[in-house]
């Protein structure tokens, strides 16, 4: 007996060790840790229980067949964050440039499908060449095995990527069908074509970094949803964000116990809107203000920064907040806005995370290059996502809710549960200069009267109140008691049951 473990523990000892120590310490020298560091920083102390440690890749061309590395390039299993179970796979760099085989594949599909079956969250910590190019067909049909079931556990179990190394190819495409996607500053990058490729077929000269590095897909093309210093820093958000997230879509959001009064009144928000109209002012003051303990997780924080999403608590449940930024575009929607926010209202809608709404919104931005960029159709995402949701709404209007953009951002009409309104709050078709100046067109040579038709449509519509007497508008509260009140109407609405009709499935405007 005593053999036979201590031959288990040998070839336990080679299978931790990956490609070896020296490329370990490459691994090092590029400021990574290993695929098995990863999971220990990720999980909670000794929760990790590995599946396939053994698993050999049956390639033999190419001379695969005398070189073999227990486990195939990646580490799989389940653990615990906080108590909470979750799968994980971590691609192991160090064994052929962690490159994706067939078997490296199942290893991969395994833990996925136990975590469908299971109710359980997937993180992938990517760190890879792509796909093993010595096994050909076999690795592209791995990659395809892995991305179906990445689209049937979308909305059933919540899917994060960490992207902390190379990601090329075709790989690219399973995190992009997960829920977030991070990445690592200075040492991941995704595309579909390298810059070797990008130079020949289009003659662009760029490095990695520029075209698929953190600071491009968290600013510009907003694939990814944030980036952080290190792989410490990454995997420790990637636990705090966990905690926010229900482990599956047949539960509710976790709850957690809180050190902050439900009922907090906050006298700083009664002067948060400026005098002037057009004098911005931060949102995310009342977003720290409205949760539990200032605590806000920002998603996508450096793109479209005119809109706010992330997650907070409140009475210890968590909470989607989506909030036009005054700060930035004057707060308006555009192409970028609506494709941020309705992406994150979707997924707290599948899985039950009740969505708060903070309105402060001119309307969408004019010009030509919102119009020939499909405005149209990228704003419909935003109010199809907020139409279709069926979670706990609340919404508040601090301010300004113009033309189509108030309709969009979680209105009554668009079955919004508790629609409040602060005193300051202006609803109406447009605000009241371009007003005046359409209805008015006549008097327009004519600046006192001009001035005199504004200030009359001011009086009349800069207020809550019409909308107050048409029941759009549920209440309309002082700014100060804001959190008691979205407190209690999150709690009137935990029981919540609300169905759309049957369909096979909609057709959101892509
Ligand atoms: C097999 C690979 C590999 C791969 C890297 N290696 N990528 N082995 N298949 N795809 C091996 C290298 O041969 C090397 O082995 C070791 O991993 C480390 O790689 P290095 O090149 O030394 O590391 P580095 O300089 O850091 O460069 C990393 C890299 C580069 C940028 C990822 O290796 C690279 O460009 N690899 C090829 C990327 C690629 O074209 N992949 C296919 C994409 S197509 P030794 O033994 O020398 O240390 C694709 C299609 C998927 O993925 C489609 C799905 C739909």
């Amino acid at each position: 007996m005593n053999k036979i473990l201590t031959e288990l523990e040998a070839r336990r000892g080679v299978a931790r060790m990956g490609g070896g120590q020296n490329r370990i310490d490459a691994q090092h020298a590029k400021g990574k840790l290993t695929a098995r560091e990863r999971v220990d920083l990720l999980l909670d102390d000794d929760s990790f229980e590995e599946f396939d440690m053994f698993k050999a890749h049956r390639c033999v061309d190419f001379g695969m067949d005398e070189q073999q590395f227990p486990g195939d390039g990646v580490v799989t299993g389940w653990g615990t964050i906080n108590g909470r179970m979750i799968y994980v796979y971590s691609q192991d760099f160090t064994v052929f440039g962690g490159s994706l085989s067939e078997t490296h594949a199942e290893k991969i599909c395994k833990i996925m499908d136990m975590a469908m079956q299971n109710g359980a969250p997937v993180i992938g910590l990517n760190d890879s060449g792509g796909a093993r190019i010595q096994e050909g067909v076999a690795s592209l049909a791995g990659y395809a095995e892995v991305f179906q079931r990445n689209v049937m556990a979308s909305g059933v179990v919540p899917q994060i990527s960490v992207i902390m190394g190379p990601c090329a190819g075709g790989a690219v495409y399973s995190p992009a069908m997960t829920d977030f996607i991070f990445m690592v500053k200075d040492s991941s990058y995704m595309f579909v074509t390298g810059p070797d490729v990008v130079k020949t077929v289009t003659n662009e000269i760029v490095t990695a970094e520029e075209l698929g590095g953190a600071s491009t897909h968290t600013k510009k093309s907003s694939v990814a949803d944030g980036a952080f210093e290190n792989d410490v820093i990454a995997l420790t958000e990637v636990r705090r964000l966990i905690d926010f997230l229900p482990l599956n879509n047949r539960q509710k959001p976790p709850v957690r116990p809180f050190f902050d009064d439900p009922s907090r009144v906050e006298a700083s928000l009664d002067t948060l809107i400026p005098q002037n109209p057009n004098q911005p002012y931060d949102m995310k003051e009342l977003i720290l203000k409205v949760s539990d303990e200032s605590d806000f997780y920002e998603i996508q924080e450096d793109f479209a920064k005119n809109i706010l999403t992330g997650f907070i608590r409140m009475e210890g449940s968590t909470v989607g907040v989506v909030a036009n930024q005054p700060t930035v575009l004057a707060g308006c929607l555009d192409i970028d806005a609506s494709r941020k926010a309705a992406r994150f209202v979707r997924f707290c809608d599948a899985f039950e995370i009740p969505i708060l709404t903070l309105v402060d919104v001119p309307g969408f931005l004019p010009g030509t290059s919102q119009e020939f960029g499909g405005v149209i159709k990228h704003g419909a995402k935003l109010l199809f996502a907020y139409g279709e949701a069926t979670v706990p709404k609340v919404t508040v209007i601090t301010r300004k809710a113009y033309g189509g953009a108030y309709d969009v951002m979680a209105s009554k009409h668009l079955r919004g549960d508790f629609n409040y309104a602060w005193p300051t709050a202006e609803i109406a078709v447009m605000g009241a200069k371009g007003a005046t100046e359409i209805i008015h067109r006549a008097a327009l040579n004519n600046q006192e009267k001009i001035t005199q038709h504004t200030a009359d449509y001011e009086e009349r519509f800069a207020n809550p109140f019409i909308a107050a007497e048409k029941g759009f508008i549920d209440e309309v509260i002082i700014p100060g008691s804001t959190r008691r009140r979205v407190c209690r109407a999150f709690a009137s609405l935990r029981g919540k049951s609300l169905k759309n009709p049957w369909k096979k499935h909609d057709n959101i405007p892509l």
